[in-house]
Order: C-alpha cells, then sequence, then structure tokens
C-alpha cells in the first residue's frame, strides 16, 4: 500500500523526470518534467488497467509514458489523451517525439507497441450563411468523431468524395456524412455502407440541422448492424461559444 508518494527518490523529478526526459529526447527541450514514477503510481491508484487517462495540460508527455510503462507491466489496455499548446513548439519537438520513441524503443531500450495518433486544432473560418458555418463546423468535427468512438484508420474508397469519410477499426466502421442529405453524395454514401461486411458494427454520423436524425432512418434501413447519429450538436455549441470568445478578443 502506497503510504506517502513523495519521499521515495524515485519520485523525485531531477531523477526520473528530468535525466529520464534528456535519454529520451536530448538535453535542454523542457525543464522540470514530473517523475515517471509519480505519475504511475497516480495512474495506477486512480484508474483500472482499462481506464483512460486525460491530461489537458500535458506538458512533456509524463503522462502518456506512465500509462504505456502501466500497461507494460500489467498487460493493461489503458488509453491516454494529451492535450497541450504549443507554447516553445513543446508539442512537436517533446510531447510527441517523446511517446513516439517509448513507443519504438530509444538507445538500449525496447519500445512499447501501441497506436499513437497526433492531431493539431485549428480556426475555422466565418464565411456564408450559418447554415454553412455549420457544414464548415461539422467537416471539421471528423477528427473528435474518431477519437470519441475509437476509430482511426481510414478507409480507402474507389471514388473519391466530397461529403463522406470511412474510418474503421477491426470489426467496428465509423461513416459521416457532412452535408446534407439532399446532397447527390449521400446515394453513393449508402452504396458504400452496404458494401461493408454485413456482421461489421457500424455507427454513421449524419449532419443534421434540426437535431433529429431519427427521421432519416428510414434512408438507413437496408444496411446491417448500423447506428445513426447525428453530429453531436454539444461540438457545434463548444464551437459556437469558442468562436465568440474569438470574436470578443
Ligand atoms: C506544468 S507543465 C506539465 C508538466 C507535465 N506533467 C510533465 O511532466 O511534463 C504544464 C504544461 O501545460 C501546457 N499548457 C499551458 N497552457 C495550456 C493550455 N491552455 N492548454 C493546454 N496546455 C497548456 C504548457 O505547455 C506546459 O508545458
Amino acid at each position: 500500500m502506497l503510504k506517502n508518494l513523495w519521499t521515495d527518490k524515485k519520485y523525485f523529478p531531477e531523477f526520473q523526470g528530468t535525466n529520464l526526459l534528456k535519454k529520451i529526447i536530448g538535453e535542454g527541450k523542457f525543464n522540470y518534467p514530473k517523475s515517471l514514477y509519480a505519475v504511475m503510481d497516480t495512474v495506477k491508484l486512480m484508474t483500472s488497467d482499462q481506464g483512460i487517462v486525460l491530461d489537458f495540460f500535458a506538458g512533456s508527455g509524463t503522462t502518456g509514458h506512465a500509462v504505456l510503462e502501466l500497461n507494460k507491466e500489467d498487460n493493461g489496455t489503458r488509453q491516454f489523451i494529451l492535450c497541450t499548446n504549443n507554447e516553445n513548439k513543446i508539442a512537436e519537438d517533446v510531447t510527441y517525439p517523446r511517446i513516439k520513441k517509448v513507443i519504438d524503443g530509444y538507445g538500449n531500450t525496447a519500445g512499447i507497441p501501441a497506436n499513437l495518433r497526433y492531431f493539431q486544432t485549428d480556426f475555422v473560418e466565418k464565411k456564408g450563411s450559418v447554415s454553412q458555418l455549420k457544414i464548415d463546423l461539422t467537416r471539421q468535427c471528423a477528427e473528435m468523431l474518431r477519437v470519441k468512438e475509437n476509430v482511426f484508420e481510414a478507409v480507402k474508397l474507389k471514388k473519391q468524395a466530397k461529403n463522406y469519410k470511412f474510418f474503421k477499426n477491426g470489426n467496428k466502421y465509423l461513416g459521416i456524412f457532412f452535408d446534407f442529405f439532399t446532397d447527390p453524395e449521400f446515394t453513393d454514401f449508402i452504396a458504400e455502407l452496404n458494401k461493408l461486411p454485413q456482421e461489421s458494427e457500424k455507427s454513421v454520423y449524419i449532419f443534421v440541422l434540426d437535431g433529429s436524425a431519427s427521421i432519416f432512418a428510414d434512408e438507413f434501413a437496408g444496411v446491417a448492424n448500423c447506428e445513426i447519429k447525428e453530429i453531436p450538436q454539444k461540438i457545434l455549441d463548444i464551437y459556437k461559444q469558442l468562436a465568440r470568445e474569438v470574436a470578443r478578443k
């Protein structure tokens, strides 16, 4: 049982934070990262071995590193989501390379196999009507929906499509249609859905202005194992709120 996390030397940032980071990505990139062991023990105390750990202020990425080490230790399937600003290019020069090296291996240290995705945020330009803005915002939701559904691999389609995308993870598929269902590409979207393996689990996100995806259920009636979801209004609301805050500055 852990009684006091912070008295053992392994919890000191200068030994298991700074020196460790130096070994992984070189010197002088980030001052005073936390001890890997302090974060490993904290995560172990707070989550199960299948937990998802979110660190909004990830800095040098110690949390992601700790999650990978814990999975190695106990064969867990924990996942992590790290967010950081990019001050002094920290995301590009430290957070991402560190995690990538822990996965691939560095020096004499063997890698810890895992998947890693790196997303960047950006502003969406306000142009055209409110409906157009919603469509533009919706197009930017794809990455968030991939995170939400845990489906990342892009499916290559024979026909180039402007208004839809498919992703997969094993037996699970994610389809996103970015425009009104009256758009001519909607028919192709349904045809592509029908080509997916019958028994696969399909989540389909469609764009609706009025928040009622269920009225389009008939359009998908022939597609097996398919759940229809609307592009979450919550995501659009958050974007709107951000846009308002940026406009005020
Ligand atoms: C105290 S450090 C985190 C240290 C981390 N636990 C480690 O071991 O590396 C906080 C980090 O949060 C990042 N940060 C600051 N403001 C932020 C914001 N608004 N959103 C996301 N990240 C931010 C900074 O880049 C900074 O490196």
